[in-house]
């Protein structure tokens, strides 16, 4: 029996399931927690730390959707609603909408099959609900391997945690990290409060332990199956934000390093299979059948050559990556490790393919098949904000414009 591998990446996850890849749909909220007077405001509805308010004494008074971390939401418009009248109920239903797709409300109770396709057919394009939807395509393998970008900005790790539980719980369950894991964005997102380097990079390492992973301080791990004559490396090709070229990719000299020392091991140099993840790519990929490799300023791993050339020294038969959202196996020209480059699970394949991921079957050879999720892609912003984030001139993390629904006079706006 062959060993098996789940190579999947680019999950994009988040709290409620939108990603910077759609920004159309990016959960709009306040800024700042909203000011709900009780002297000012009564609750019309609440349900799971949800609030609907409506000021007091007032006839025709507006009303405010808050979350259960106090944040506003945006009353969608009696059109936006079907038709809904009464605003209270406008509002409650997006909560239930939204607290139904949150990662922690998902990864606390996952859905039935019959449940998370009734969800995805409401929102299909919700990447927390479409990963729900892809999972069960994976069916029987031995280990699941994320090649980062696993949220979509440092929210959502227990989903992933709750659908590959059984993985987890066999210590089968490897990650790396991923530029939207690590490293910060000049746009808004629907986090509150929004994450700093350090806080991802602890929310990270929260996660890596939980699944069991035992990270080195270079920021890698191995792994060895001896059944399997197996040696698994995972990297973290993000060690550094660039002021510039924002989300291009580093492996640093420490890590390079340690993929020195961990290649001296006895079980490294007696496995047949001797893998390395990282996010980043090593070689530029184009998007599909007739399209050249775009530019890839903003996205390319800086170190990549080093990367490559110690990995093939080392005798590294196979690097598995995501980061491009494009799905390609090939074998790079003067090399001798094969390339496996994951699309997005949940978004799907830069070409306009469905998502898709790998999987790896390792006997005396490695055998890689392709295969895809029944759903279609998510057409992605082709000026997707890993592309807009090349622009040297955006480099205004924390002071980007905030276009959200209620301003920092709270519910006094409405
Ligand atoms: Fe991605
Ligand atoms: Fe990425």
């Amino acid at each position: 029996m062959p060993f098996t591998i789940a190579h999947v990446s680019d999950l994009h996850l988040s709290e409620f399931g939108d990603t910077f890849h759609d920004r159309l749909r990016i959960v709009s909220r306040s800024a700042r927690i909203a000011s709900t007077d009780e002297a000012r405001f009564e609750t019309a509805w609440s349900e799971a730390g949800w609030r609907v308010l409506r000021e007091r004494g007032k006839r025709r008074s507006k009303v405010a959707l808050i979350d259960p971390d106090g944040y506003a939401h945006g009353v969608p418009s009696l059109k936006e609603s079907g038709g809904l009248h009464d605003p209270v109920e406008r509002a409650a239903a997006k909560a239930c909408r939204l607290e139904a797709r949150r990662a922690t409300t998902l990864a606390r109770h996952l859905p039935s099959n019959g449940a998370a396709r009734q969800m995805w057919e409401a929102t299909p394009r919700n990447s927390n609900v479409r990963l729900l939807r892809a999972a069960p395509v994976i069916g029987e393998v031995d280990a699941v391997l994320v090649t980062g970008d696993i949220t979509d900005d440092g929210f959502g790790y227990e989903l992933v945690e709750a659908v590959f539980d059984r993985y987890r719980k066999a210590g089968r369950l490897w990650a790396v990290p991923g530029n939207h894991d690590l490293f910060l964005f000049p746009l808004r997102g629907s986090g509150r409060p929004r994450h700093t380097h350090e806080s991802k990079r602890n929310a990270w390492r929260a996660f890596a332990t939980r699944i069991g992973l035992e990270l080195d301080p270079s920021g890698g791990w191995f792994r060895h199956e001896p059944d399997a004559s197996l040696f698994v490396i995972g990297l973290d090709s993000c060690v550094r934000q660039r002021r510039f070229y924002r989300h291009n990719g580093y492996v640093g000299p420490e890590q390079i390093a340690f993929i020195r020392r961990v290649a001296e091991r006895p079980e490294f140099k007696a496995s047949t299979h001797r893998l390395v993840a990282l996010h980043h790519h090593v070689v530029p990929l184009p998007h599909g059948v007739g399209r050249r490799a775009p530019p890839e300023i903003g996205m390319r791993l800086d170190d990549a050559r080093e990367v490559a050339e110690l990995l093939d020294r080392i005798g590294v038969t196979a690097v598995l990556h995501g980061h491009r959202h494009v799905s390609e196996q090939r074998q790079p020209a003067g090399s001798n490790f094969t390339i496996l480059a994951s699309p997005s699970f949940t978004l799907g394949c830069r070409s306009g393919d469905a998502p898709s991921f790998w999987r790896v079957e390792l006997d005396a050879k490695m055998h890689a098949s392709r295969v895809r999720v029944p759903v279609d892609a998510v057409e992605v912003d082709e000026e997707s904000p890993e592309d807009a984030a090349e622009a040297p001139a955006d480099d205004g993390v924390d002071g980007a414009p905030e276009d959200d629904v209620a301003d920092d006079e709270g519910l006094s706006a409405l």
